[in-house]
Protein backbone atom coordinates (compact mmCIF):
# COMPACT_ATOMS: atom_id res chain seq x y z
CA UNK A 1 0.00 0.00 0.00
CA UNK A 2 2.47 2.26 0.79
CA UNK A 3 3.79 1.75 -2.50
CA UNK A 4 0.85 3.74 -3.74
CA UNK A 5 1.14 6.64 -1.35
CA UNK A 6 4.72 7.16 -2.33
CA UNK A 7 2.81 9.06 -5.39
CA UNK A 8 1.77 11.85 -3.28
CA UNK A 9 5.45 12.94 -2.94
CA UNK A 10 5.73 15.02 -5.19
CA UNK A 11 2.74 17.23 -3.61
CA UNK A 12 3.65 17.25 -0.33
CA UNK A 13 3.76 21.23 -0.54
CA UNK A 14 0.53 21.51 -1.76
CA UNK A 15 -0.95 19.33 0.49
CA UNK A 16 0.74 21.46 3.55
CA UNK A 17 -0.87 24.14 2.23
CA UNK A 18 -3.74 22.83 1.75
CA UNK A 19 -4.04 21.40 5.42
CA UNK A 20 -2.89 25.35 6.59
CA UNK A 21 -6.16 26.51 5.21
CA UNK A 22 -7.98 23.54 6.57
CA UNK A 23 -6.86 24.42 10.12
CA UNK A 24 -7.81 27.88 9.20
CA UNK A 25 -11.72 26.86 8.40
CA UNK A 26 -11.27 24.94 11.73
CA UNK A 27 -9.98 27.33 13.82
CA UNK A 28 -13.10 30.07 12.25
CA UNK A 29 -15.49 27.25 13.09
CA UNK A 30 -14.24 26.48 16.57
CA UNK A 31 -14.38 30.59 17.39
CA UNK A 32 -17.74 31.31 15.98
CA UNK A 33 -19.79 29.43 18.43
CA UNK A 34 -17.53 31.22 21.43
CA UNK A 35 -18.39 34.87 19.81
CA UNK A 36 -22.19 33.85 19.21
CA UNK A 37 -22.29 33.19 23.25
CA UNK A 38 -20.68 36.17 23.59
CA UNK A 39 -22.95 38.29 21.61
CA UNK A 40 -25.78 36.64 23.36
CA UNK A 41 -24.99 37.90 26.76
CA UNK A 42 -23.19 40.99 26.21
CA UNK A 43 -25.27 42.63 23.61
CA UNK A 44 -28.62 40.72 22.64
CA UNK A 45 -29.52 39.85 26.60
CA UNK A 46 -28.62 43.80 27.96
CA UNK A 47 -30.00 45.34 24.38
CA UNK A 48 -26.66 46.84 23.43
CA UNK A 49 -26.65 47.06 19.56
CA UNK A 50 -23.09 48.77 19.30
CA UNK A 51 -22.03 45.50 20.84
CA UNK A 52 -24.01 43.20 18.61
CA UNK A 53 -23.00 44.98 15.52
CA UNK A 54 -19.17 44.67 16.50
CA UNK A 55 -19.39 40.89 17.56
CA UNK A 56 -21.50 40.49 14.17
CA UNK A 57 -18.70 42.29 12.15
CA UNK A 58 -16.38 40.04 13.64
CA UNK A 59 -18.27 36.87 12.81
CA UNK A 60 -18.93 38.05 9.33
CA UNK A 61 -15.35 38.82 9.07
CA UNK A 62 -14.66 34.96 10.21
CA UNK A 63 -17.10 33.64 7.85
CA UNK A 64 -15.50 35.39 4.92
CA UNK A 65 -12.23 34.19 5.78
CA UNK A 66 -13.34 30.75 6.59
CA UNK A 67 -15.02 30.62 2.58
CA UNK A 68 -11.75 31.84 1.22
CA UNK A 69 -9.71 29.58 2.78
CA UNK A 70 -12.58 26.52 1.81
CA UNK A 71 -12.40 27.45 -1.76
CA UNK A 72 -8.74 27.66 -2.32
CA UNK A 73 -8.61 24.56 -0.27
CA UNK A 74 -10.88 22.68 -2.68
CA UNK A 75 -8.68 24.03 -5.11
CA UNK A 76 -5.18 22.61 -4.04
CA UNK A 77 -6.95 19.21 -2.77
CA UNK A 78 -8.54 18.98 -6.35
CA UNK A 79 -4.60 19.82 -8.04
CA UNK A 80 -3.13 17.12 -5.85
CA UNK A 81 -5.78 14.69 -6.47
CA UNK A 82 -6.10 14.89 -10.48
CA UNK A 83 -2.28 14.97 -10.35
CA UNK A 84 -1.92 11.89 -8.00
CA UNK A 85 -4.67 10.38 -10.46
CA UNK A 86 -2.28 10.93 -14.05
CA UNK A 87 1.17 9.73 -12.33
CA UNK A 88 -0.66 6.50 -10.73
CA UNK A 89 -2.44 5.77 -14.07
CA UNK A 90 0.84 6.58 -16.13
CA UNK A 91 3.24 4.08 -13.61
CA UNK A 92 0.42 1.53 -13.74
CA UNK A 93 0.36 1.36 -17.49
CA UNK A 94 3.99 1.39 -17.68
CA UNK A 95 3.83 -1.40 -15.03
CA UNK A 96 1.51 -3.64 -16.89
CA UNK A 97 3.83 -2.74 -20.29
CA UNK A 98 6.60 -4.81 -18.56
CA UNK A 99 4.12 -7.32 -17.71
CA UNK A 100 5.52 -10.90 -19.26
CA UNK A 101 2.77 -13.08 -20.24
CA UNK A 102 2.94 -14.91 -17.37
CA UNK A 103 1.87 -11.95 -15.22
CA UNK A 104 -0.68 -11.26 -17.52
CA UNK A 105 -2.62 -14.35 -17.25
CA UNK A 106 -2.32 -13.48 -12.93
CA UNK A 107 -4.14 -10.41 -14.36
CA UNK A 108 -6.79 -10.62 -16.38
CA UNK A 109 -7.77 -7.68 -18.84
CA UNK A 110 -11.43 -6.97 -16.70
CA UNK A 111 -9.61 -6.82 -13.30
CA UNK A 112 -6.89 -4.63 -15.18
CA UNK A 113 -10.07 -2.43 -16.49
CA UNK A 114 -11.47 -2.28 -12.84
CA UNK A 115 -7.59 -0.73 -11.33
CA UNK A 116 -7.52 1.78 -14.10
CA UNK A 117 -10.62 3.42 -13.58
CA UNK A 118 -12.51 1.97 -10.68
CA UNK A 119 -9.56 1.59 -8.13
CA UNK A 120 -7.75 5.28 -8.89
CA UNK A 121 -10.93 6.98 -8.88
CA UNK A 122 -11.27 5.49 -5.36
CA UNK A 123 -8.15 6.68 -3.93
CA UNK A 124 -8.47 9.86 -5.36
CA UNK A 125 -11.55 10.33 -3.31
CA UNK A 126 -10.34 9.21 -0.58
CA UNK A 127 -7.27 12.03 -0.74
CA UNK A 128 -9.71 14.21 -1.57
CA UNK A 129 -11.49 13.43 1.23
CA UNK A 130 -8.04 13.50 3.40
CA UNK A 131 -7.29 16.91 2.02
CA UNK A 132 -10.73 18.48 3.14
CA UNK A 133 -11.89 16.69 6.15
CA UNK A 134 -9.59 13.91 6.88
CA UNK A 135 -7.78 15.60 9.49
CA UNK A 136 -10.84 18.24 10.25
CA UNK A 137 -13.41 15.88 11.11
CA UNK A 138 -11.08 14.75 14.20
CA UNK A 139 -9.84 17.66 15.84
CA UNK A 140 -13.21 19.58 15.15
CA UNK A 141 -14.66 16.98 17.32
CA UNK A 142 -11.83 17.16 19.54
CA UNK A 143 -11.91 21.48 19.26
CA UNK A 144 -15.23 21.54 20.02
CA UNK A 145 -15.28 19.36 22.71
CA UNK A 146 -12.62 21.42 24.85
CA UNK A 147 -14.24 24.79 23.80
CA UNK A 148 -17.27 23.68 25.00
CA UNK A 149 -16.07 23.39 28.39
CA UNK A 150 -13.90 26.70 28.20
CA UNK A 151 -17.41 27.85 27.80
CA UNK A 152 -19.15 26.26 31.01
CA UNK A 153 -17.72 23.16 32.09
CA UNK A 154 -20.81 21.72 33.87
CA UNK A 155 -23.13 21.86 30.98
CA UNK A 156 -19.89 19.90 28.51
CA UNK A 157 -20.02 17.59 31.14
CA UNK A 158 -22.50 15.53 28.42
CA UNK A 159 -20.17 15.60 25.69
CA UNK A 160 -18.04 13.39 28.23
CA UNK A 161 -21.00 10.99 27.67
CA UNK A 162 -22.16 11.32 24.03
CA UNK A 163 -18.85 11.46 22.22
CA UNK A 164 -17.41 8.21 23.05
CA UNK A 165 -20.18 6.81 22.64
CA UNK A 166 -20.85 7.78 19.22
CA UNK A 167 -17.36 7.13 17.56
CA UNK A 168 -17.48 3.78 20.11
CA UNK A 169 -20.53 3.00 17.59
CA UNK A 170 -19.18 4.55 14.26
CA UNK A 171 -15.47 2.56 14.70
CA UNK A 172 -17.92 -0.98 14.67
CA UNK A 173 -19.32 0.12 11.62
CA UNK A 174 -16.29 1.07 10.11
CA UNK A 175 -14.96 -1.92 10.86
CA UNK A 176 -17.73 -4.21 9.55
CA UNK A 177 -17.60 -2.43 5.98
CA UNK A 178 -14.49 -2.41 5.24
CA UNK A 179 -14.85 -5.86 4.90
CA UNK A 180 -17.66 -5.54 2.73
CA UNK A 181 -16.19 -2.89 0.60
CA UNK A 182 -12.97 -5.62 -0.12
CA UNK A 183 -15.80 -7.44 -1.64
CA UNK A 184 -18.35 -5.43 -3.36
CA UNK A 185 -14.49 -4.84 -5.42
CA UNK A 186 -14.11 -8.57 -6.34
CA UNK A 187 -17.58 -8.15 -7.68
CA UNK A 188 -17.11 -5.37 -9.37
CA UNK A 189 -14.13 -6.99 -11.17
CA UNK A 190 -16.70 -10.35 -12.15
CA UNK A 191 -18.86 -8.00 -13.59
CA UNK A 192 -16.30 -6.37 -15.95
CA UNK A 193 -14.93 -9.92 -16.77
CA UNK A 194 -18.55 -10.68 -18.05
CA UNK A 195 -19.14 -7.85 -20.07
CA UNK A 196 -16.10 -7.59 -21.28
CA UNK A 197 -15.88 -11.52 -22.57
CA UNK A 198 -19.37 -10.73 -23.69
CA UNK A 199 -18.38 -7.60 -25.98
CA UNK A 200 -15.67 -8.79 -27.80
CA UNK A 201 -17.33 -12.02 -28.20
CA UNK A 202 -20.54 -10.11 -29.54
CA UNK A 203 -20.90 -10.98 -32.67
CA UNK A 204 -20.19 -15.14 -31.94
CA UNK A 205 -22.96 -15.00 -29.16
CA UNK A 206 -25.64 -14.11 -31.46
CA UNK A 207 -24.24 -16.84 -34.12
CA UNK A 208 -24.58 -19.21 -31.38
CA UNK A 209 -27.47 -17.67 -30.15
CA UNK A 210 -26.43 -17.86 -26.99
CA UNK A 211 -27.69 -14.59 -25.99
CA UNK A 212 -29.83 -15.81 -23.43
CA UNK A 213 -26.76 -17.82 -21.78
CA UNK A 214 -24.49 -14.67 -21.84
CA UNK A 215 -27.68 -12.40 -20.25
CA UNK A 216 -28.22 -14.92 -17.19
CA UNK A 217 -24.34 -14.93 -16.97
CA UNK A 218 -24.16 -11.52 -16.47
CA UNK A 219 -27.49 -11.33 -14.21
CA UNK A 220 -25.37 -13.72 -12.35
CA UNK A 221 -22.67 -11.25 -11.24
CA UNK A 222 -24.66 -7.90 -11.54
CA UNK A 223 -26.83 -9.55 -8.89
CA UNK A 224 -23.46 -10.33 -6.54
CA UNK A 225 -22.34 -6.94 -7.02
CA UNK A 226 -25.81 -5.36 -6.00
CA UNK A 227 -26.23 -7.74 -2.94
CA UNK A 228 -22.89 -6.73 -1.61
CA UNK A 229 -22.96 -2.99 -2.45
CA UNK A 230 -26.60 -3.06 -0.90
CA UNK A 231 -25.29 -4.68 1.93
CA UNK A 232 -22.84 -2.30 2.47
CA UNK A 233 -24.64 0.78 1.90
CA UNK A 234 -27.37 -0.17 4.33
CA UNK A 235 -24.63 -0.56 7.05
CA UNK A 236 -23.57 2.42 6.54
CA UNK A 237 -27.33 4.24 6.39
CA UNK A 238 -28.55 2.49 9.58
CA UNK A 239 -25.58 4.58 11.13
CA UNK A 240 -27.37 7.99 10.41
CA UNK A 241 -30.33 7.30 12.34
CA UNK A 242 -28.43 6.39 15.12
CA UNK A 243 -26.29 9.02 15.37
CA UNK A 244 -29.02 11.68 14.83
CA UNK A 245 -30.94 10.09 17.85
CA UNK A 246 -27.79 10.40 19.88
CA UNK A 247 -27.39 14.06 18.79
CA UNK A 248 -30.73 15.24 19.25
CA UNK A 249 -31.23 13.45 22.99
CA UNK A 250 -27.91 15.45 23.70
CA UNK A 251 -29.20 19.19 22.76
CA UNK A 252 -32.48 18.76 24.62
CA UNK A 253 -30.49 17.36 27.78
CA UNK A 254 -28.07 20.75 27.24
CA UNK A 255 -31.21 22.99 27.07
CA UNK A 256 -32.61 21.38 29.98
CA UNK A 257 -30.16 20.83 32.22
CA UNK A 258 -28.83 24.81 31.00
CA UNK A 259 -32.18 26.10 32.30
CA UNK A 260 -31.33 24.42 35.58
CA UNK A 261 -27.80 26.12 35.44
CA UNK A 262 -28.98 29.59 33.79
CA UNK A 263 -31.80 29.33 37.00
CA UNK A 264 -28.84 28.88 39.54
CA UNK A 265 -26.79 31.70 38.43
CA UNK A 266 -24.13 28.77 37.19
CA UNK A 267 -24.41 29.89 33.16
CA UNK A 268 -25.65 32.53 30.67
CA UNK A 269 -27.96 31.89 28.35
CA UNK A 270 -24.96 32.64 25.68
CA UNK A 271 -22.96 29.71 27.34
CA UNK A 272 -26.46 27.83 26.33
CA UNK A 273 -26.51 28.83 23.01
CA UNK A 274 -23.23 28.33 22.14
CA UNK A 275 -22.92 24.73 23.65
CA UNK A 276 -25.79 23.85 21.73
CA UNK A 277 -23.85 24.91 18.54
CA UNK A 278 -20.61 23.00 19.45
CA UNK A 279 -23.03 20.04 19.89
CA UNK A 280 -24.36 20.49 16.63
CA UNK A 281 -20.57 21.01 15.17
CA UNK A 282 -19.09 18.09 16.88
CA UNK A 283 -22.21 15.35 16.26
CA UNK A 284 -21.93 16.73 12.23
CA UNK A 285 -18.33 15.89 12.36
CA UNK A 286 -18.69 12.65 13.58
CA UNK A 287 -21.02 11.75 11.18
CA UNK A 288 -18.69 13.19 8.68
CA UNK A 289 -16.07 10.63 9.71
CA UNK A 290 -19.14 8.07 8.49
CA UNK A 291 -18.58 9.06 4.95
CA UNK A 292 -14.36 9.53 5.72
CA UNK A 293 -14.39 6.38 6.62
CA UNK A 294 -16.43 4.75 3.90
CA UNK A 295 -14.06 6.61 1.42
CA UNK A 296 -10.62 5.51 3.40
CA UNK A 297 -12.03 1.91 3.31
CA UNK A 298 -12.83 2.14 0.13
CA UNK A 299 -9.52 3.26 -0.55
CA UNK A 300 -7.73 1.04 1.06
CA UNK A 301 -9.57 -2.22 -0.59
CA UNK A 302 -8.22 -0.10 -3.88
CA UNK A 303 -4.94 0.93 -2.97
CA UNK A 304 -4.16 -2.41 -1.81
CA UNK A 305 -5.33 -3.92 -5.68
CA UNK A 306 -2.90 -0.75 -7.38
CA UNK A 307 -0.20 -2.12 -5.09
CA UNK A 308 -0.35 -5.43 -6.19
CA UNK A 309 -0.09 -4.27 -9.42
CA UNK A 310 2.88 -2.34 -9.17
CA UNK A 311 4.76 -4.82 -6.68
CA UNK A 312 4.01 -7.84 -9.50
CA UNK A 313 7.01 -9.28 -9.42
CA UNK A 314 7.99 -9.85 -13.67
CA UNK A 315 10.08 -12.92 -13.78
CA UNK A 316 11.29 -11.92 -17.66
CA UNK A 317 13.70 -9.51 -15.94
CA UNK A 318 16.47 -8.24 -18.23
CA UNK A 319 20.11 -9.94 -16.36
CA UNK A 320 21.67 -7.67 -14.54
CA UNK A 321 24.94 -9.11 -16.23
CA UNK A 322 22.87 -8.77 -19.46
CA UNK A 323 25.72 -7.78 -21.97
CA UNK A 324 24.68 -4.33 -23.91
CA UNK A 325 26.83 -5.43 -26.70
CA UNK A 326 25.33 -8.42 -27.98
CA UNK A 327 23.20 -8.46 -30.71
CA UNK A 328 21.28 -10.60 -32.91
CA UNK A 329 23.27 -10.07 -36.51
CA UNK A 330 22.90 -13.54 -38.36
CA UNK A 331 19.77 -15.20 -37.09
CA UNK A 332 21.21 -18.75 -36.00
CA UNK A 333 18.97 -20.11 -33.36
CA UNK A 334 19.86 -23.14 -31.37
CA UNK A 335 17.72 -24.65 -28.45
CA UNK A 336 19.79 -26.91 -26.33
CA UNK A 337 17.84 -29.86 -24.20
CA UNK A 338 15.29 -27.13 -23.85
CA UNK A 339 12.04 -28.04 -21.89
CA UNK A 340 9.06 -25.87 -21.22
CA UNK A 341 6.13 -25.41 -18.79
CA UNK A 342 3.28 -23.03 -18.63
CA UNK A 343 3.52 -21.88 -14.70
CA UNK A 344 -0.05 -22.54 -14.30
CA UNK A 345 0.41 -26.23 -15.45
CA UNK A 346 2.04 -29.25 -13.93
CA UNK A 347 3.70 -31.55 -16.71
CA UNK A 348 5.92 -30.01 -19.85
CA UNK A 349 4.45 -28.69 -23.37
CA UNK A 350 8.33 -29.01 -24.91
CA UNK A 351 10.02 -31.47 -23.64
CA UNK A 352 13.96 -31.90 -24.19
CA UNK A 353 14.19 -29.87 -27.45
CA UNK A 354 17.30 -29.83 -28.95
CA UNK A 355 18.11 -28.44 -32.79
CA UNK A 356 20.01 -25.92 -34.52
CA UNK A 357 18.52 -23.86 -37.30
CA UNK A 358 21.56 -21.71 -39.27
CA UNK A 359 21.43 -17.80 -40.23
CA UNK A 360 18.73 -17.79 -43.10
CA UNK A 361 17.62 -21.18 -43.03
CA UNK A 362 14.25 -21.65 -44.34
CA UNK A 363 12.04 -23.85 -41.29
CA UNK A 364 8.91 -25.05 -41.55
CA UNK A 365 7.07 -26.48 -38.47
CA UNK A 366 4.27 -28.96 -38.70
CA UNK A 367 2.70 -30.66 -36.07
CA UNK A 368 -1.15 -30.98 -34.46
CA UNK A 369 -2.68 -28.70 -32.74
CA UNK A 370 -1.57 -28.45 -29.19
CA UNK A 371 1.95 -30.22 -29.86
CA UNK A 372 3.51 -27.08 -28.55
CA UNK A 373 4.20 -25.13 -31.73
CA UNK A 374 3.11 -21.41 -30.60
CA UNK A 375 5.03 -22.38 -26.98
CA UNK A 376 8.40 -22.80 -28.93
CA UNK A 377 8.13 -19.96 -30.44
CA UNK A 378 6.94 -17.95 -27.43
CA UNK A 379 10.85 -18.96 -26.35
CA UNK A 380 12.54 -17.48 -28.84
CA UNK A 381 11.84 -13.33 -28.45
CA UNK A 382 11.41 -14.84 -24.54
CA UNK A 383 7.57 -14.12 -23.97
CA UNK A 384 8.16 -16.89 -21.65
CA UNK A 385 11.48 -18.27 -20.89
CA UNK A 386 12.57 -21.96 -20.46
CA UNK A 387 12.13 -24.20 -17.63
CA UNK A 388 15.07 -26.22 -18.30
CA UNK A 389 17.94 -25.81 -20.66
CA UNK A 390 18.88 -22.95 -23.02
CA UNK A 391 17.57 -20.88 -26.30
CA UNK A 392 20.70 -19.66 -28.17
CA UNK A 393 20.67 -17.06 -30.67
CA UNK A 394 23.86 -16.34 -32.63
CA UNK A 395 25.54 -18.44 -29.52
CA UNK A 396 24.39 -16.05 -26.96
CA UNK A 397 21.70 -17.18 -24.44
CA UNK A 398 18.40 -15.01 -24.92
CA UNK A 399 18.63 -14.41 -21.60
CA UNK A 400 21.77 -12.78 -21.58
CA UNK A 401 20.93 -10.30 -24.16
CA UNK A 402 19.21 -6.87 -23.37
CA UNK A 403 15.22 -7.31 -24.35
CA UNK A 404 15.64 -4.60 -26.46
CA UNK A 405 18.26 -5.60 -28.91
CA UNK A 406 16.67 -9.12 -28.99
CA UNK A 407 13.32 -8.24 -29.69
CA UNK A 408 14.39 -5.84 -32.24
CA UNK A 409 15.71 -8.40 -34.02
CA UNK A 410 12.49 -10.62 -34.25
CA UNK A 411 9.85 -10.45 -36.20
CA UNK A 412 7.08 -11.87 -34.86
CA UNK A 413 3.68 -13.03 -36.59
CA UNK A 414 1.36 -14.26 -33.84
CA UNK A 415 -1.22 -16.80 -34.53
CA UNK A 416 -3.77 -14.40 -34.00
CA UNK A 417 -3.22 -11.67 -35.93
CA UNK A 418 -4.19 -8.65 -34.17
CA UNK A 419 -4.74 -5.24 -35.38
CA UNK A 420 -4.84 -2.10 -33.40
CA UNK A 421 -7.52 0.62 -34.04
CA UNK A 422 -5.77 2.76 -36.77
CA UNK A 423 -5.35 3.41 -40.11
CA UNK A 424 -3.89 0.74 -42.12
CA UNK A 425 -0.60 2.81 -42.64
CA UNK A 426 -0.06 3.03 -38.72
CA UNK A 427 -0.99 -0.57 -37.87
CA UNK A 428 2.11 -1.41 -40.49
CA UNK A 429 4.45 1.69 -39.32
CA UNK A 430 3.86 0.31 -35.80
CA UNK A 431 6.49 -2.27 -36.85
CA UNK A 432 8.71 0.75 -37.59
CA UNK A 433 8.22 3.65 -36.18
CA UNK A 434 10.12 5.91 -38.49
CA UNK A 435 9.42 3.75 -41.24
CA UNK A 436 9.15 6.11 -44.40
CA UNK A 437 6.44 5.42 -46.71
CA UNK A 438 8.10 3.60 -49.21
CA UNK A 439 9.12 1.53 -46.89
CA UNK A 440 5.50 0.83 -45.27
CA UNK A 441 4.68 0.20 -49.10
CA UNK A 442 7.42 -1.91 -49.93
CA UNK A 443 6.64 -4.32 -46.87
CA UNK A 444 2.74 -4.21 -48.27
CA UNK A 445 3.90 -5.65 -51.40
CA UNK A 446 5.90 -8.35 -50.08
CA UNK A 447 3.10 -9.38 -47.65
CA UNK A 448 1.30 -9.41 -50.85
CA UNK A 449 -1.67 -6.96 -49.66
CA UNK A 450 -0.78 -3.81 -51.50
CA UNK A 451 -3.14 -4.57 -54.06
CA UNK A 452 -5.69 -4.64 -51.58
CA UNK A 453 -5.18 -1.67 -49.26
CA UNK A 454 -4.68 0.30 -52.96
CA UNK A 455 -7.99 -1.07 -53.86
CA UNK A 456 -9.77 0.63 -50.54
CA UNK A 457 -11.41 4.15 -50.88
CA UNK A 458 -8.94 5.72 -48.45
CA UNK A 459 -5.91 3.44 -49.76
CA UNK A 460 -3.62 3.43 -46.82
CA UNK A 461 -5.49 5.92 -44.68
CA UNK A 462 -8.30 3.06 -44.28
CA UNK A 463 -9.41 2.87 -40.74
CA UNK A 464 -9.61 -0.62 -39.28
CA UNK A 465 -10.85 -1.46 -35.69
CA UNK A 466 -13.62 -0.20 -34.36
CA UNK A 467 -15.56 2.25 -36.90
CA UNK A 468 -13.37 1.55 -39.86
CA UNK A 469 -13.86 -1.44 -41.95
CA UNK A 470 -13.29 -5.07 -41.15
CA UNK A 471 -10.50 -7.09 -42.59
CA UNK A 472 -11.04 -10.42 -43.88
CA UNK A 473 -9.02 -12.78 -41.62
CA UNK A 474 -6.26 -13.34 -44.79
CA UNK A 475 -5.91 -9.48 -45.14
CA UNK A 476 -5.46 -9.21 -41.28
CA UNK A 477 -2.75 -11.37 -41.66
CA UNK A 478 -0.96 -10.22 -44.27
CA UNK A 479 -1.16 -6.82 -43.06
CA UNK A 480 0.54 -8.24 -40.05
CA UNK A 481 2.82 -9.72 -41.88
CA UNK A 482 3.74 -6.98 -42.92
CA UNK A 483 4.28 -4.97 -39.86
CA UNK A 484 6.94 -7.88 -39.20
CA UNK A 485 8.74 -7.36 -42.28
CA UNK A 486 9.20 -3.83 -42.57
CA UNK A 487 11.75 -4.28 -39.02
CA UNK A 488 13.95 -6.36 -41.79
CA UNK A 489 14.25 -8.69 -38.68
CA UNK A 490 17.35 -11.31 -38.66
CA UNK A 491 14.59 -13.33 -37.26
CA UNK A 492 11.26 -13.44 -38.95
CA UNK A 493 8.74 -16.00 -37.49
CA UNK A 494 5.04 -16.76 -39.02
CA UNK A 495 3.04 -18.41 -36.73
CA UNK A 496 0.50 -20.48 -38.76
CA UNK A 497 0.37 -16.89 -40.17
CA UNK A 498 -0.63 -17.79 -43.76
CA UNK A 499 -3.46 -20.32 -43.30
CA UNK A 500 -5.97 -18.01 -44.58
CA UNK A 501 -3.86 -17.23 -47.73
CA UNK A 502 -4.87 -19.37 -51.16
CA UNK A 503 -1.83 -20.79 -52.25
CA UNK A 504 -0.71 -18.57 -55.19
CA UNK A 505 -1.07 -15.56 -52.85
CA UNK A 506 1.37 -17.80 -50.21
CA UNK A 507 3.93 -18.83 -52.76
CA UNK A 508 4.20 -14.99 -53.92
CA UNK A 509 4.67 -14.34 -50.16
CA UNK A 510 7.32 -16.25 -49.40
CA UNK A 511 9.34 -15.86 -52.74
CA UNK A 512 9.08 -12.35 -51.51
CA UNK A 513 10.49 -12.85 -47.90
CA UNK A 514 12.76 -15.44 -49.56
CA UNK A 515 14.71 -11.57 -50.49
CA UNK A 516 14.68 -11.01 -46.93
CA UNK A 517 17.63 -13.06 -46.26
CA UNK A 518 16.66 -13.41 -42.66
CA UNK A 519 16.30 -16.85 -40.52
CA UNK A 520 12.45 -18.24 -40.99
CA UNK A 521 10.73 -20.24 -39.20
CA UNK A 522 6.98 -21.12 -39.98
CA UNK A 523 4.54 -22.75 -38.23
CA UNK A 524 2.33 -24.43 -40.98
CA UNK A 525 -0.45 -27.33 -40.94
CA UNK A 526 -0.26 -27.13 -45.01
CA UNK A 527 2.13 -29.76 -46.62
CA UNK A 528 2.56 -26.97 -49.64
CA UNK A 529 4.03 -24.24 -47.44
CA UNK A 530 6.14 -26.72 -45.78
CA UNK A 531 7.58 -28.07 -48.86
CA UNK A 532 8.88 -25.29 -49.58
CA UNK A 533 11.17 -24.81 -46.88
CA UNK A 534 14.82 -26.04 -45.97
CA UNK A 535 14.02 -27.91 -43.72
CA UNK A 536 10.86 -29.33 -41.79
CA UNK A 537 10.10 -30.22 -38.15
CA UNK A 538 7.72 -32.55 -37.36
CA UNK A 539 6.44 -32.12 -33.47
CA UNK A 540 4.05 -34.07 -31.67
CA UNK A 541 2.98 -33.50 -28.34
CA UNK A 542 6.01 -31.34 -26.88
CA UNK A 543 8.62 -33.47 -29.42
CA UNK A 544 10.70 -32.65 -31.79
CA UNK A 545 9.42 -36.36 -33.80
CA UNK A 546 11.49 -36.10 -37.72
CA UNK A 547 14.00 -33.61 -39.37
CA UNK A 548 14.33 -33.39 -42.73
CA UNK A 549 13.24 -31.92 -46.20
CA UNK A 550 10.33 -33.05 -47.49
CA UNK A 551 11.26 -35.95 -49.73
CA UNK A 552 13.36 -37.00 -46.41
CA UNK A 553 10.20 -37.29 -44.35
CA UNK A 554 8.15 -39.06 -47.05
CA UNK A 555 10.54 -41.95 -46.80
CA UNK A 556 11.45 -41.73 -43.42
CA UNK A 557 8.29 -40.40 -41.27
CA UNK A 558 5.42 -42.49 -41.26
CA UNK A 559 3.45 -39.25 -39.55
CA UNK A 560 4.78 -36.99 -42.00
CA UNK A 561 3.53 -39.39 -44.90
CA UNK A 562 0.07 -40.01 -42.71
CA UNK A 563 -0.43 -36.16 -43.05
CA UNK A 564 0.65 -35.35 -46.34
CA UNK A 565 -1.82 -38.51 -47.64
CA UNK A 566 -4.60 -36.69 -45.52
CA UNK A 567 -4.07 -33.76 -47.28
CA UNK A 568 -3.51 -34.87 -50.80
CA UNK A 569 -4.89 -38.49 -50.56
CA UNK A 570 -2.59 -41.59 -51.35
CA UNK A 571 -2.56 -40.84 -54.66
CA UNK A 572 -1.73 -37.67 -54.37
CA UNK A 573 0.90 -37.58 -52.05
CA UNK A 574 3.23 -39.86 -54.69
CA UNK A 575 2.90 -37.24 -56.88
CA UNK A 576 4.21 -34.61 -54.84
N1 LIG B 1 -0.99 -19.85 -21.75
C1 LIG B 1 -1.06 -21.18 -21.57
N2 LIG B 1 -1.20 -21.66 -20.31
C2 LIG B 1 -1.27 -22.98 -20.11
N3 LIG B 1 -1.20 -23.91 -21.07
C3 LIG B 1 -1.06 -23.51 -22.34
C4 LIG B 1 -0.99 -22.12 -22.66
N4 LIG B 1 -0.86 -22.01 -24.00
C5 LIG B 1 -0.83 -23.27 -24.50
N5 LIG B 1 -0.97 -24.17 -23.51
C6 LIG B 1 -0.93 -25.65 -23.65
O1 LIG B 1 0.31 -26.01 -24.16
C7 LIG B 1 0.21 -27.04 -25.12
C8 LIG B 1 0.87 -26.60 -26.41
O2 LIG B 1 0.15 -25.52 -26.95
P1 LIG B 1 0.63 -24.69 -28.20
O3 LIG B 1 2.07 -24.42 -28.09
O4 LIG B 1 -0.27 -23.52 -28.35
O5 LIG B 1 0.38 -25.72 -29.39
P2 LIG B 1 0.26 -25.47 -30.93
O6 LIG B 1 0.70 -24.08 -31.23
O7 LIG B 1 1.13 -26.50 -31.52
O8 LIG B 1 -1.16 -25.68 -31.28
C9 LIG B 1 -1.25 -27.33 -25.28
O9 LIG B 1 -1.54 -28.48 -24.53
C10 LIG B 1 -1.94 -26.13 -24.68
O10 LIG B 1 -3.14 -26.50 -24.07
MG1 LIG C 1 -0.30 -22.60 -32.10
Amino acid sequence: MKHVFKYLKPYYLHMIFAWALMLTELAVELMLPFFLGKMIDQGIVTGDLDTIIYWGSIMVGLALLSFAAGIINSFYSAHVTFRFGYDIRQKLFEKVQAFSFKNLNEYPTSSLITRFTNDIRMIQNGIFMGLRIMLRAPLLVLGGVIMAFIVNWRIALIFLVTVPLLIGFLLLIVKKAGKLFGKVQERLDNVNRVMQENLSGIRLIKAFLRKKHETNRFMGANTELMKYTKTSLRLIETSMPVLLFVMNMSLLFILWYGNIEVGRGNAQVGDVAAIINYALRVSMAISMFGFLTMAIARMKASAERISNVLDAEIDLLEADDANDQYRVTDGAVEFSNVSFRYPSLKEDVLSELSFTVKPKEKIAIIGATGSGKTSLFQLIPRLYDVSEGTVYLDGHDVRQFKMDHLRRAIGFVPQAPLLFTGSIRENIRWGKNDATEAEIIQAAKDAQIHDTIADLPNGYDTKIGQKGVNLSGGQKQRVSIARALIRHPKILMLDDSTSALDLKTESRLLDAIHDYQCTTLIVTQKVTTAMSADRIFLMDDGELLDVGRHDELMKTSDLYRKIVESQFGKEGAHEL
